[in-house]
Formats: structure tokens, sequence, C-alpha cells
């Protein structure tokens, strides 16, 4: 069977995993070097994981991953810079003023950023900025720095690396709706401003039987406005246990994602969050949801991947 990288990579896109580093031998390894082009660690990049403590660094996890990549011609996509998540405590429970906060975000952008120089294609530079009502969540980034803390973010960014392409991430904005919208409105502004902004990162955390009607057209208006668009962490969760009307059901509805990506060619492709309902974080977010990835829990493909061969015109 061809690997899923040849077939995406023949419609000129990318099919990527989020890994846990930890796992990248055995079946897991294989399948990961073998099926996909792209990796987003999904845990290894994050301030909390890489600062745990203040001044003290840990890259084991996120050099391992990026070398995997690179043995195995992988791109990498960064995940994540700047973010109201995963925080290291020291950060997340410090009183900062102003100077100081910006002062911490553009110092840990360039030393992240830059360790990595030339060896990652994407960045996430800014990851989850949005209410679902498409106002600005107020996070420690928001409450200090006001909006902009965005355009210092990426600007940042820039300077650390100018190769890689920079991305601002989100869920809930992969169909037209006050979300997306407003993402829509802050990278358009952004770029009239000069803002250095490549991207959007959809994240596709979707729910079978609900995904979007307008995914399509969504990709679209961002690709209007000279865009690129990624699909950045695609998994689709049901009620578990998966029965085959559910699953053929999955099949049907990542067929459509990928196809509404290869339709659209600043579409860059899709990125699935874990490969595996092992390696899925549903379980443990969503009580009584799972099975929402391309393979089952002891690695065989289910018919979500057979989904994706198809859609990107394998047989
Ligand atoms: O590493 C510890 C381990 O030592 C401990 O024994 C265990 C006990 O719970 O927790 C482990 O940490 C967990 C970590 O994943 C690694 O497995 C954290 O509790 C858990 O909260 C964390 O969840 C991650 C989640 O982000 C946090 O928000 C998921 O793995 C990760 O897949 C998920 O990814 C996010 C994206 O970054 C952004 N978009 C949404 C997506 C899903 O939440």
């Amino acid at each position: 069977d061809t690997p899923l990288r040849d077939l995406a990579a023949a419609k000129g896109k990318a099919i990527g995993t989020a890994v846990t580093g930890s796992k990248l031998t055995g079946t897991y390894g294989e399948l990961a070097g073998r099926e996909f082009n792209w990796l987003t660690p999904g845990n290894a990049m994050k301030w909390g994981s890489v600062e745990p403590s203040r001044g003290t660094f840990d890259w084991t996890e996120a050099d391992q991953i990026v070398d995997f990549a690179e043995a195995h011609d992988q791109d990498v996509r960064g995940h994540t810079l700047v973010w109201h998540s995963q925080n290291p405590s020291w950060l997340d429970n410090g009183t900062w003023t102003p100077a100081q906060l910006r002062r911490l975000m553009t110092d840990h952008i360039a030393l992240e950023v830059g360790r990595y120089k030339g060896r990652l294609a994407a960045w996430d530079v800014v990851n989850e900025p949005f209410n679902e009502d498409g106002t600005f969540r107020p996070t420690l980034w928001y409450n200090g720095l006001g909006a902009d803390y965005i355009a210092q973010a990426l600007t940042a960014a820039r300077a650390a690396d100018p190769a890689a392409k920079l991305y601002i991430n989100d869920y809930n904005v992969e169909g037209v709706n006050a979300k997306s919208t407003a993402l829509y409105n802050l990278v358009k502004d952004l770029k009239a401003r000069g803002v250095p902004i490549d991207g959007v990162g959809l994240q596709a955390h979707l729910i079978l039987g609900q995904v979007p009607s307008t995914f399509q057209q969504n990709i679209q208006r961002f690709a209007d406005l000279g865009l690129d668009v990624a699909v950045t962490e695609l998994d689709i969760r049901m009620q578990t246990p998966a029965t085959d009307a559910k699953l053929a059901q999955q099949r049907t509805e990542y067929e459509a994602v990928f196809k509404a990506c290869v339709a659209v060619s600043r579409c860059t492709g899709v990125t699935v969050w874990g490969f595996t309902d092992s390696d899925s974080w549903i379980p443990d977010t969503f009580p009584g949801e799972g099975a929402a990835t391309p393979y089952d829990a002891n690695y065989r493909p289910k018919p979500a991947y057979y989904g994706i061969v198809t859609a990107l015109g394998g047989t």
C-alpha cells in the first residue's frame, strides 16, 4: 500500500501528525515515519515543557522529535509559543508589569525559535487567542499587553527565524462563524499593517456528525487574503464504543475534511492530532468519547484511514 505521505506529496500537500517523543520507537515510530511528512510535537515545545523552572530548560523531547523528523525527511511544525495553557507555574503565578510581560514573551520566542532556526518549517506563534463569540480571550497576554501582543509575538518570531512560516492557530474556526470571522478580521488587519503573518491554523477538533458545511468556503476566504491555511489538529470524536456505522460515518467525514484542503491550493495540508486512538487526548478530556484518530489502539488502520487515502487520490 502506498503510504499516505506519498499520496499527499503527489497532491502537493502535507500530511502530519502530532507525536509524543517517548513513543517514537517500535510500531508507533515506524508508522509516524512511514505515513507522515510533517510532525508536530503534541506537548514537547510548550513553554511549561521547555522551561519548567525559570531559567531551567529541558529540550530533550523537543530535540528528539526534530531529530526524528530530519532522519525521516519530515517537516516540523513548532507548537506553540504564546498560549494561555500549559505555561509554567512560575509564569502563571507571577505578578508582572506590562514591560516585564512583554520581555518575558519576546525573550521566550527569541530563545525557542532561535534554538531551532532553519530546522522548523512553521510555528504556531499564537495559539487560541479568541473566545467563541469572537472577542479576545482574556489571557495573561491580552490582559497585560492588550491585543497588540499578537503583533509583537509575530514580529519577534520573524526576527528569530525569517524562514519559518508564522501562524495563528485556533479551534472552532473551521466553518464560517463569529470566531472564524474574528480571526479573519485580525489577520486581514495584521497583513494590512505589515505585521509578519503567513497563515492560519484551523485545529479541527471535530465531533462526528458536526463537520461544518462551510469548511472549504472558510479555507478559501483565508486563502483569498493571501494567506496559507493549515488544518493543524484534526480529530473526529464519537461516543464510545465505536460501531461499524459510526466508523463508516467517520470515514466519510475524514474524507470530506481532506478533500476540502485538497480543493484549495493555499491549503498546505492536514495534521491529525495523534494518529492512533492509543495516543489521543480525547478520552482524558471527554470521558465516554474517543476513537477519534485514523488508527485504532492496536495500530490497525480504521475506515477513516481509507477515507484519507480516497481524498488523496489513492486506491
Ligand atoms: O506529563 C504528565 C505525566 O507526568 C502525568 O503522569 C500525567 C497525569 O495526568 O499528566 C501528564 O501531562 C499531561 C500531558 O498532556 C502529557 O500527556 C497533562 O496532564 C495533560 O493536560 C496534557 O494534555 C495536553 C493538552 O493539550 C493540554 O491542554 C494534550 O496531551 C495535548 O494533546 C493537548 O493539545 C492541545 C493543543 O496543544 C492545542 N489545541 C488543543 C489540543 C487539545 O487540548
